[in-house]
């Protein structure tokens, strides 16, 4: 359960428009639920956009209503579709973008989605002057300024699951497995998959590791009995097919590693409890932000209270792991 700020209502809106952007997160739908039955409570018009920004610069909206968003809360992706729109890089293209909100009387939006998407959301407002608030939409949760992304409970959720599953084969071969999860740059689900799921080893891209040292640790926990079998969780990193070089190296080392790279099944599925109430509270709290005068900042939560968070940070400030649970995950792991 989260603590909400209080608001004071001072200002209305005739019409706000809601979109999805960037890789699609479980959760995302409660999202878009909340931030429309939030709106109509406050008799605003909601338009929901299709297909992120390539929706919106295309004028692809429709006018929502409460059963819009019936039925939806535990549907996994976006009931409005993402894309990742390099279009939007360009400011004759924001600016596009908001003479067609205008031209449909709309003076906000409610953007859900990753970094580059809250990028596109900070410099509409700052270039045009429509109002925005950003949602951290993404399993990856790498997002500055908040604790939790909507979506990533689920993403780890699903990739323990899967690799519970792993370590069963893993046993009875008396192999090791790498398995790689999302996450680009950060090791945000690696470091909660790698603990949850009690793997040996865990590779993360915020600490460089060896693949000697890799390997004569596995070598040495095979030697003392402990280590027959194993899971190696590796997060994707920057380029992909991290996992099979790393193979390849170990395969070097006189080891025989199997792999299986998760992928994005770690994107789909019903959200968990904790998304679906994150999102929800996220999606009414977008709302109740604008209405109380508030623009260009995101809906982020720490330490369990719903905060607000300037876009301008967001998007300038990198979020790492931290050192000290990096230290603790790969220490109880050895
Ligand atoms: O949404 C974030 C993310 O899932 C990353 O973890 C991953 O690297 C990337 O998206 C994959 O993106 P795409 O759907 O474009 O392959």
């Amino acid at each position: 359960m989260y603590t909400l700020p209080s608001l004071e209502i001072t200002r209305t809106y005739k019409a706000i428009a809601v979109l999805t952007s960037g890789g699609d997160a479980p959760g995302m739908n409660p999202a878009i639920r909340g931030v429309v039955r939030a709106a109509l409570g406050q008799g605003i018009r909601v338009f929901g956009i299709n297909r992120g920004y390539s929706g919106l610069i295309a004028g692809d909206m429709e006018e929502m209503n409460s059963a819009s968003v019936s039925n939806i809360v535990q549907r996994g992706g976006t009931i409005l579709k993402s894309d990742r729109c390099e279009g939007f890089k360009r400011p004759e293209v924001r600016a596009q973008a908001a003479e067609i909100l205008r031209n449909h009387s709309i003076d906000a939006l409610v953007v859900i989605g990753g970094d580059g998407s809250l990028t596109g959301a900070h410099l509409l407002f700052e270039e045009t002057g429509i109002d925005v608030i950003g949602l951290p939409g993404t399993i990856d949760n790498d997002i500055f300024g908040t604790d939790d992304t909507i979506g990533f409970d689920t993403a780890v959720n699903t990739a323990l699951d899967a690799i519970d599953k792993i370590r069963d084969t893993a046993t009875s071969h008396e192999r090791h497995f790498l398995v790689e999860v999302m996450g680009r740059n950060s090791g945000f689900i690696a470091i909660n998959v790698g603990m949850a799921a009690g793997a040996e080893l865990i590779v993360v891209p915020e600490r460089a590791v060896e693949v000697s040292q890799i390997s004569q640790e596995l070598a040495e926990s095979r030697q003392a009995g402990t280590g027959s079998s194993g899971i190696i969780v590796v997060a994707e990193g920057p380029e992909p097919g991290l996992t099979y070089r790393l193979a390849e190296r170990l395969r070097e080392h006189n080891q025989d590693p199997r792999v299986c790279i998760l992928g994005h099944i770690q994107r789909g599925g019903s959200p968990t409890g904790h998304d679906r109430v994150l999102a929800t509270c996220m999606g009414a709290m977008a709302v109740r932000y604008l209405c109380a005068g508030y623009s260009d900042i995101m809906v982020g939560v720490r330490d369990g209270r719903i905060l607000d968070v300037p876009l301008h940070d967001v998007i300038s400030f990198r979020k790492g792991l931290d050192p000290t649970l990096l230290d603790l995950a790969l220490q109880v792991h050895r």
